[in-house]
C-alpha cells in the first residue's frame, strides 16, 4: 500500500516553532512528530510513503532520509504552495503513483483504524473514503454528515448553526488514481476540503466513521496536550520509560538539584541549574534553563537560554536560540522569536 503525507504545510500557528523547523519534523515526545506517523502507516501494511513537502523541505529529508524501518520514504517537492489536493495531481504527474493511494494530513496524531478504512473502501467500491472523527466541540471545524449506506451528503463549514453530526473530516483518505486524474487540476493550489470532495458528493464519496485517539497538533495547546497524552501512554507509542513524575528526559541532560516534571520533555543536552522547576513544558534539543527559574506549560525550541531566577509562563513559545537574561517574567501566551533576547522591561 503506497500513503501521501502532506507536509508541505506553512505551520503559521505553531510559529516561532515552526519558523526554523517544519511542523512535521518537530519534535514531539523527543521524536520527529512524522516519526509517530509513519509507525502508524507501517502498521496498516504501507509499504511506501510520499513526502509530499514544500516549506523547509530539505529539513523533512535530512531529519527523515529515504528509508523507515524498512518503508521506503520519496519527495515530491513543490516550488509554490499547492494546497491540499495539488501535491497529489504533482505525485501523479512525477509518475509516483499506484492504482490507490491513502492520502494524510501530516499534523495528525492518532491510532485510527486504517485497515478497516481501506476494507470497507474496497467493500462499497468508493471513489473516495474519508475518516471521519467524532469530536466534542466542533466550532473550529467543518462537519461532514453521510447517509445510512455511509455515502457523504455534504462537507458543511464552520457556522453558528448547531451541526446535524459531531463528525468531522479526520485528515485520512483512501482515493482512486482515477480520481486525482480527473478531479485535481494540475498546475495549482487545490483544495480537497473546499474544492474536490464537495464536487464528489454523490459521486463516489463514502464516509469511514472512525473512533480512537485523533489529535492535530497544529496549534500550541494541541501540541502540548498531545504531549502530555503521549506521556501518558495515549496513543501508544515506542517512547522509551518515562520517569516517576510522568516525565521524559533525553540523552547527555543535566538536571542535578532541580524539579523536572509533571509531564516535562527534556530533548538531548538540556541543561536545567539548581533550584529550578519545568513543569508540563517541553525543551527541546541543547536548552540551557540557570538556576532558580521556573518554567510552566511552554515550549523551548533547540539552543534557547534563560538565565537564572527568570520566569517562564504558561503558552509561551520561544524560538529556535532565544536569550531569556537574568531575572526576566516571559508573560503567559508569549511569543519570543527565533534569536531574539528578552531582557528586563523588554
Ligand atoms: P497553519 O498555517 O497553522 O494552518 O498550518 P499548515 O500550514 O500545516 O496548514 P493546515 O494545518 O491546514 O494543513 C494540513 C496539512 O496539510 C498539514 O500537514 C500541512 O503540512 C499540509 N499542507 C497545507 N498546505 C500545504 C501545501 O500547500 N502543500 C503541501 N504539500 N502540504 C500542505
Amino acid at each position: 500500500m503506497q500513503a501521501l503525507v502532506l507536509a508541505g504545510g506553512a505551520g503559521t500557528r505553531l510559529r516561532p516553532l515552526t519558523q526554523t523547523v517544519p511542523k512535521p519534523v518537530m519534535p514531539l515526545a523527543g521524536r520527529p512528530f512524522l516519526s509517530f506517523m509513519l509507525d502508524w502507516l507501517r502498521a496498516h501494511g504501507v509499504t511506501e510513503t510520499i513526502l509530499s513537502c514544500g516549506f523547509l523541505s530539505d529539513r523533512v529529508r535530512g531529519v527523515l532520509g529515504d528509508i523507515y524501518h524498512g518503508m521506503r520514504l520519496r519527495y515530491v517537492i513543490e516550488d509554490e504552495p499547492l494546497g491540499t489536493a495539488g501535491p497529489v495531481r504533482l505525485a501523479l504527474d512525477g509518475g509516483f503513483l499506484e492504482e490507490r493511494l491513502l492520502v494524510l494530513n501530516g499534523d495528525v496524531l492518532t491510532d485510527m483504524d486504517l485497515t478497516a478504512q481501506l476494507e470497507q473502501h474496497r467493500q462499497t467500491g468508493a471513489r473516495a473514503t474519508l475518516a471521519l472523527i467524532a469530536v466534542e466541540d466542533v466550532s473550529s471545524y467543518g462537519v461532514v454528515p453521510i447517509d445510512a449506506e455511509r455515502r457523504v451528503e455534504a462537507f458543511l463549514e464552520k457556522s453558528d448553526r448547531p451541526a446535524p453530526t459531531d463528525r468531522i473530516n479526520a485528515g485520512a483518505y483512501a482515493i482512486e488514481r482515477e480520481v486525482v486524474e480527473s478531479s485535481i487540476a494540475p498546475g495549482r493550489a487545490v483544495s480537497f476540503e473546499r474544492e474536490v470532495f464537495p464536487a464528489l458528493v454523490g459521486r463516489g464519496l463514502y464516509g469511514y466513521e472512525t473512533s480512537g485517539y485523533w489529535i492535530d497538533i497544529g496549534t500550541p495547546a494541541r501540541y502540548l496536550e498531545a504531549t502530555y497524552d503521549l506521556l501518558s501512554g495515549r496513543p501508544e507509542s515506542s517512547l522509551p520509560a518515562r520517569d516517576v513524575t510522568g516525565s521524559l528526559i533525553g540523552a547527555g541532560c543535566l538536571t542535578n538539584g532541580a524539579h523536572i516534571g509533571p509531564q516535562a520533555v527534556l530533548g538531548s543536552h538540556c541543561s536545567v541549574g539548581t533550584d529550578s522547576t519545568v513543569e508540563r513544558s517541553v525543551l527541546h534539543d541543547h536548552v540551557l534553563v540557570g538556576a532558580d527559574c521556573i518554567v510552566r506549560d511552554s515550549v523551548l525550541a533547540d539552543r534557547v537560554r534563560v538565565g537564572d531566577r527568570a520566569r517562564i509562563e504558561p503558552g509561551a513559545l520561544l524560538g529556535t536560540g532565544a536569550r531569556v537574561e537574568p531575572g526576566v517574567v516571559v508573560a503567559a501566551d508569549s511569543r519570543v522569536q527565533p534569536g531574539a533576547v528578552v531582557e528586563v522591561g523588554s
